[in-house]
């Protein structure tokens, strides 16, 4: 996520800092997809830093474990709403299914309507929350590594990007990351944190809010927290402070493909935001996620699926002295191959099994997502496979270069 000529100054013992050269035009959202894509395309060979979500096409029978999502996809009542709906697909928004949705997501939260924002994911509020509030002269400090959409559109608001290594439990450093940049506009937390999985306490986050550089906001990016025993912060929301959160109906809901996120925000907040973009809500997704949010059994059966699935994966890596890094309590996690990880993904990749990418803090390191019983059951025997031979040679880079017009080279 560097620029090919910015400068880059040396890491202190706990951050490192990253400053973009000047303003930097509109760039593209870019999530999870894209990031995907553009390393699954390095790896088989294809152009590094294809951001275009074609060709995306992988063979029928590939086990898909390289973008965080969902093998469960939408509950049934989701499907039935879906089916429902799409015959009324021709209006925009006919019986304020978006704002249903508000209603009853801000009443099981403790929220009123007006601090939530429904999008089609929650991509775009998390780009247009630091085009917002980053600039020039208004840093973004992120955790490193973590999720790199945000550092991504500080591209877009010319900011300076502050890169804060985890702490030694892989948690957010929230004092360092709050010591990082004085004049900072936002500073954002992804809890669980993309790609460790690892968990953010909510006394630090809480601290952090307290303590933050004044004229800053928090971005807490909660995409996975239903997967994890984090407490969210949303009470915090509710209580006025200077933070925004993040959610998704793309992870424990199985919603990726059909598009449904939400900012968390007092109004004033959160009406910056409108600026940057006011697309109409996907009715299909508005209901979708009403419906899923219904389902009182939905989240507790689909945490302990995944949170099986995760731990049954890591035990067995463990049992053959893989080294996972930290304790995940998501959908992925991370594992030290010991070995440039670019050249695991292309030789997974190879006997058709798609794992995650790597992290340029952590170039051994590939992120390894938690797909179905069945699909981690391939992984192992591939990955097993696959280091016990040679290290396979990197194919390409990547990482997703960008131009400074935003416009990633392909
Ligand atoms: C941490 C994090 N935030 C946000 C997103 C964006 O997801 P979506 O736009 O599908 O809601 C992702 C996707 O993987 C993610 O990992």
């Amino acid at each position: 996520m560097r620029c090919p000529d910015e400068p880059v100054v040396p890491s202190t013992s706990r951050r490192s800092f990253m400053k973009y050269a000047s303003m930097f035009a509109a760039a593209p959202v870019l999530g999870e997809a894209h990031f995907a894509n553009a390393a699954r395309m390095a790896a088989g060979g294809g152009k590094a830093g294809a951001f275009s979500l074609g060709p995306t096409a992988t063979p029928e029978d590939a086990v898909l474990i390289n973008a965080n999502e969902n093998p469960l996809g939408p509950c049934k009542a989701a499907c039935e709403a879906i089916s429902a709906m799409a015959p009324h697909g021709g209006r925009y928004d006919l019986y304020g299914y978006e704002e249903q949705l508000t209603k009853t997501f801000a009443g099981q939260h403790g929220l009123k309507p007006e601090n939530v924002m429904v999008y089609a994911g929650s991509s775009e509020p998390l780009h247009y929350t630091v085009l917002a509030y980053t600039g020039p002269k208004k840093g973004l400090v992120i955790a490193d590594p973590t999720y790199e959409a945000a550092g991504y559109a500080a591209m877009a608001s010319g900011a300076g990007v502050f890169k804060v290594k985890l702490a030694d439990d892989y948690s957010h450093d929230m004092k360092a990351m709050v010591a990082a940049d004085p004049n900072a506009g936002v500073i954002y937390i992804c809890n669980p944190n993309n790609p460790t999985g690892t968990i953010t306490a909510k006394k630090d986050i809480v601290w952090a809010l307290e303590n933050k550089p004044k004229g800053s906001i928090l971005l807490v990016d909660e995409a996975y927290i239903h997967l994890s025993d984090g407490e969210d912060v949303i009470d915090q929301v509710a209580a006025g402070k200077d933070i925004i959160v993040l959610r998704t109906f793309s992870k424990v809901y199985g919603m990726a493909g059909i598009r449904c996120g939400m900012a968390l925000g007092r109004p004033d907040l959160l009406k910056k935001l409108m600026r940057y973009g006011m697309n109409p809500m996907v009715v299909t997704g508005a209901v979708a996620a009403e419906v899923s949010l219904r389902d009182a059994d939905l989240v507790p059966t689909r945490k302990k699926i995944i949170g099986d699935v995760r731990v049954d994966t890591i035990s067995w890596l463990k049992q053959n002295n893989y080294k996972v890094i930290g304790d995940s309590q998501s959908n992925c996690f991370m594992v030290d191959t010991g070995r440039p990880g670019k050249g695991v993904i292309a030789a997974m990749q190879a006997k058709n099994v798609y794992i995650g990418r790597t992290w340029p803090i952590w170039p051994n390191a590939v992120r390894i997502s938690v797909g179905s019983k069945e699909e981690m059951a391939k992984f192992k025997v591939a990955f097993k496979q696959v280091m016990d031979a040679p290290a396979a040679p990197v194919v390409a880079e990547n990482e997703m270069p960008m131009t400074r017009d935003g416009v990633v080279l392909g």
